[in-house]
């Protein structure tokens, strides 16, 4: 479904990835896992072409996509959920989940309103409200309707778990399973590996700009070096005391 093949980006003389070849077949739930900085927000953003990038091909569902704009990579059945979920805090609901159907004809926005509603029922009880006013968790849950309104077949989700409590990670995980079991595609970035790695087929692992591991998540899990370096502070007090 995506492949993106030896891309280079740099801000300026900062390389900020490095042949970084990724791919997720149809269906699949692959998850990058990386420190603060590794270059995830990056990746993602570049796979959309919301930056641009120096070197490499993109590919999407057979189609290379390297040198389409944003709206146009869209149009084909990608979309991000990008970090920090950037809501529409003074619109309602409702009208932040219009946004994201805006190149959609004003039925199917109707219909894939429903729809929301339906999947995030939450969103439907507060859809008159202020976006701003919402938790957390239900922001995620916006930012991802908002994602879901164009009907992608592909999601690109940049660290979900940013700023909410375990139980909630656990909420938006859960509905990422439940999409992700009627057939959409998921590539997510976190800084949170046990999450995503537990929730995922496969994984990499980003380090500097580089991938430098690779594999299914179940293993990645249980490498020694992922979880000395990646799922952190646990592991230390209980291990390396
Ligand atoms: N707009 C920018 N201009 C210059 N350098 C940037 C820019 N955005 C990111 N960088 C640099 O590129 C590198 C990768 O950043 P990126 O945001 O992709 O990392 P990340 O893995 O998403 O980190 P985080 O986990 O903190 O979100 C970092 O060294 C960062 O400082
Ligand atoms: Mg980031």
């Amino acid at each position: 479904m995506l492949e993106v093949k030896s891309l280079s980006v740099s801000y300026g003389a900062v390389a900020a990835l490095m042949n970084v070849s990724v791919h997720v077949a149809e269906g699949e739930f692959v998850s990058l896992i990386g420190s603060n900085g590794a270059g995830k927000t990056t990746l993602l953003n570049s796979i959309m072409n919301i930056i641009g990038h120096s070197k490499g091909t993109v590919t999407f569902k057979g189609k290379e996509i390297t040198k389409l704009n944003t709206p146009k990579i869209v149009k084909g059945g990608m979309a991000i959920v990008p970090e920090g979920r950037r809501i529409f805090s003074n619109m309602t609901v409702k009208e932040n989940l219009e946004m994201g159907g805006f190149t959609r004809p004003a039925h199917e926005v109707k219909e894939k309103l429903e729809q929301m509603y339906d999947m995030f029922p939450v969103l439907g009880e507060r859809h008159d409200q202020t976006a701003g006013m919402l938790s957390g968790g239900e922001q995620q849950m916006l930012a991802i309707g908002r994602a879901l309104m164009t009907s992608p077949k592909m999601l690109l989700m940049d660290e979900p778990s940013m700023g909410l409590a375990p139980l909630v990670i656990k909420e938006v995980y859960e509905k990422l399973k439940l999409l992700a079991s009627t057939g959409l595609t998921i590539l997510l970035v976190e800084q949170n590996a046990t999450m995503a790695l537990k929730y995922a087929q496969r994984g990499y692992v980003l380090e500097n700009g580089r991938i430098i591991l690779q594999g299914k998540a179940s293993e990645l899990l249980g490498d020694n070096e992922v979880k000395r370096a990646y799922l952190g502070k646990e592991y230390k007090e209980k291990w390396e005391r």
